[in-house]
């Protein structure tokens, strides 16, 4: 089972089901991810994951329309979070492919057990024919699946997601393109593989490289960016409920002037968490100017924003 932040509990999770606990299939056999948009956003606060009304609407979609799902956004606003939500909120197995310079086809889809095949070669003793050993070592038995294969194959809900897809080569995005838009991959030597049930897809990207027309066409695409002020209280308050409300408060404003800044590393959702759980460590009863100055650490990784910080927002005098 898919966790989102050790917050996902499926007994919580209204999934339309059968009595003996299987999906209920709407009526082209497929089943339905998302009622609405409305649905999606209530299923994914249940989890934990607070989404706008837009990011709902595409979540929505992204099932609705069997489409992969493209987040593009800053570090640390929820993009990965995302992937995690939408697989506890449908109660679906999460199988994550991390993207890093350098991943090729056999981390990505598949590889042959090349141990093992030679192995059973050197088992056969030269009695068979060449063409009958390889027709026996490129079988299912000698195939290593990876999670773009993994993902494919399944046939039970699945959210698919391609974790900093920006961090590949670009050549990677041409392994994607046939899962993408086909939801199959080739396997020269045993043919094409067809999703039994297509999985919901999730990429994600910093964007710190522009990716390829062919990749982005095959996408929905969802900007995700700073929350506004209420919806960052309500994800702190969310997360850390022991901190008090009016802490609360202060901390999402002096984010928000943070950000305001022009920092090498303004700070993200994932700072804000952060430095809610650090007060309540340290069991800071309000938040002045001093608890900020001492706790700065949490929000930001530069000494010299940390510097301007404290000069910008007159933390010192
Ligand atoms: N909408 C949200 N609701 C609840 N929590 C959120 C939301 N958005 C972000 N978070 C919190 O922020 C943290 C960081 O989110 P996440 O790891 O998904 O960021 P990211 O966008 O994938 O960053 P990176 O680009 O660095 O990988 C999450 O663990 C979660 O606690
Ligand atoms: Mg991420």
């Amino acid at each position: 089972m898919a966790s989102s932040g050790g917050r996902c509990d499926s007994s919580l999770l209204r999934g339309r089901r059968h009595p003996d606990g299987s999906k209920v299939p709407c009526e082209d056999g497929r089943v339905t991810w998302f009622e609405t948009p409305d649905d999606a956003a209530s299923r994914l606060e249940r989890t934990g994951y607070l989404a706008d009304p837009g990011l709902a609407t595409t979540a929505f979609l992204a099932g609705r329309l069997e489409k992969p799902l493209l987040v593009e956004g800053p570090a640390g606003v929820g993009k990965t979070e995302l992937a995690k939500a939408v697989a506890c909120a449908a109660d679906a197995e999460l199988v994550r492919l991390q993207c890093y310079e350098g991943l090729d086809e056999a981390r990505a889809l598949y590889e042959w057990n090349y141990k093992k095949q030679l192995l059973r070669i050197q088992a056969s003793g030269g009695e068979e024919s060449w063409g009958e050993t390889h027709d026996d070592i490129f079988t299912e038995e000698f195939l290593l699946t990876r999670p773009l294969l993994t993902a494919i194959r399944r046939d039970q809900p699945t959210v698919l997601l391609v974790d900093e897809v920006d961090k590949t080569d670009v050549e990677v995005e041409g392994l994607l393109l046939e899962v993408l838009s086909d939801s199959q991959v080739t396997i020269p030597e045993l043919g094409t593989v067809a999703a039994v049930r297509r999985p919901y897809v999730v990429l994600t990207s910093n964007a710190s490289r522009e990716l390829s027309e062919a990749l982005k066409r095959r996408c929905l695409y969802l900007h995700l960016d700073y929350p506004d002020a209420d919806r960052e209280r309500a994800i702190v308050a969310g997360q850390v409920p022991d901190l008090d409300r009016r802490i609360v408060e202060r901390l999402v404003d002096t984010v928000g002037r943070l950000r305001d800044l022009d920092l090498k590393k303004a700070p993200s959702i994932a700072e804000s968490v952060d430095w809610a759980r650090t007060l309540v460590a340290l069991q800071v009863r309000t938040l002045d100017d001093d608890a900020i100055t001492r706790t700065l650490g949490a929000v930001l990784k530069h000494a010299s924003d940390t510097e301007r910080a404290v000069k910008e927002l007159g933390l010192g005098s």
